[in-house]
């Protein structure tokens, strides 16, 4: 069995692999938002601290240097909540 370079996973947490952001860089992402924005990299559970400096590192192969790409921004997973997980037994 073999495995291309193009079908590794670089983000794990959404199955994202080099293809995809190959793609991205094609379609002319440069920026770690850019390729965020059309493949999801970076948006899965741990936020890009694993695919980041992968991602990097692809655009770094592409001549863009790791000072051009802008750090993405993270938004930590929301979960919903019932007021009462807040509140004590005492407090009502
Ligand atoms: S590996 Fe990309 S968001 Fe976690």
């Amino acid at each position: 069995m073999s495995c291309s370079d193009d079908k590794i996973y670089i983000c794990r947490c959404e199955e994202v692999t080099r293809e995809d952001i190959e793609k991205a860089i094609a379609d002319g992402a440069t920026t770690l938002a850019g390729i965020k924005k059309r493949t999801h990299a970076g948006m899965g559970l741990c936020q890009g601290r694993t695919c980041s400096k992968l991602i990097t590192r692809i655009l770094a192969e592409h001549g863009i240097k790791p000072a051009d790409v802008y750090p993405q921004t993270s938004r930590p997973p929301v979960r919903t909540a019932k007021i009462g997980d807040f509140v004590e037994e005492d407090d009502v």
